[in-house]
């Protein structure tokens, strides 16, 4: 099975997903992932027997752990394209986007079932310019989005029912205080926003994304917002989670750089191997530590 492709910018590559299951040491049985983004690596470590926990505050998160990766069967209730005022028709918070999209993204999220929120999440994604969420393509329509819906739907069946026993928090990480980050887990993967200009990705821009797939805008996600001058001071509190093992990964061309931040990890564990890919203009690294 190849990873959870969402269609997420910041997304793991396949090769690191790979490269994360065949490295691992074969007897994790425990596995934490305090920041989820869109399930990819989940997809690839849900293995029979392992216990995962993760977290995250994006709603579209929980949308796949509950609505795919956990769900016994595909739920629906969305059976014909129709359109209602909602969210996105309001705010138009995808620059360029016609009338019939926005009312049938808003019919979606109003009457959708978790399994139909993420293939309206993805559907949605992929009818953006580059896919990048901030504006729409001029070339989408409501016709080309229910297609893409209608096709993800069918996509989304070969990740139904994952074999592992799954716990998402939908939240902070940080806020989280309970016993398995006392206890402790085999292995803890982490996947932190990076910081390209002056702050992450998700906190300046997915909140809409959010929105336009079911969450209450009233909740007003309170994203955790990372910036090169608190990096630091997170990547350390995060490490105050208990674990045997540590895969990290991280890229070039951000604040702090790769070597900043092998220093701070080397304080906490040893490392074992690390890999890195080259990703378009950058390079993937991942590190695992043993912490024992
Ligand atoms: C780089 S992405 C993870 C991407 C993931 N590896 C994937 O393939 O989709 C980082 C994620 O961390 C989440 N995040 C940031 N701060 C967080 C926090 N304090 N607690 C939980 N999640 C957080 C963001 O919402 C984002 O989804």
């Amino acid at each position: 099975m190849k990873p959870y492709r969402m269609g997420f910018v910041g997304a793991s590559t396949d090769e690191v997903c790979y490269w994360l299951r065949d490295n691992i040491p074969k007897d994790i049985e425990t596995i934490a992932i305090p920041f989820l983004g869109s399930g990819r690596s989940l997809s690839i470590l849900a293995t029979n027997g392992r216990i995962i926990e993760s977290w995250d505050q994006q709603y579209l998160s929980r949308v796949i752990v509950e609505g795919i990766f956990q769900a016994t069967e595909p739920t629906g209730n969305v059976t014909e394209p129709k359109m209602q005022k909602g969210y996105v028709y309001e705010t138009r918070c995808f620059p360029g986007i016609d009338e019939r999209s926005a009312g049938l993204i808003d019919y979606i999220a109003a009457h959708g079932t978790l399994y139909e929120h993420a293939a309206l999440t993805t559907a949605i994604i992929r009818s953006t310019f580059r896919g990048r969420i901030a504006e729409w393509d001029e070339n989408s329509t409501a016709t080309t989005l229910w297609e893409k819906f209608q096709k993800r739907l069918g996509v989304q069946l070969e990740y139904l029912n994952l074999p592992a026993e799954f716990t998402h928090h939908e939240g902070n990480f940080y806020d989280y205080d309970h016993v398995g980050r006392i206890k402790g887990y085999d292995l803890l993967v982490v996947d932190p926003p990076k910081i390209i200009s002056s702050a992450d990705i998700y906190s300046t821009t997915f909140a809409k994304l959010n929105y336009a797939i079911g969450a209450d805008p009233g909740s007003a996600i309170s994203f955790d917002k990372w910036t090169k001058y608190d990096y630091f001071g997170k990547v350390r509190k995060l490490l105050e989670t208990k674990s045997k093992y540590l895969t990290f990964e991280y890229t070039t061309g951000v604040q702090p750089t790769v070597d900043e931040i092998k220093v701070l990890l080397d304080q906490y564990g040893e490392l074992m191997v690390e890999t890195r890919t080259k990703h378009r203009n950058r390079y993937d690294y991942v590190l695992l530590y043993d912490r024992r």
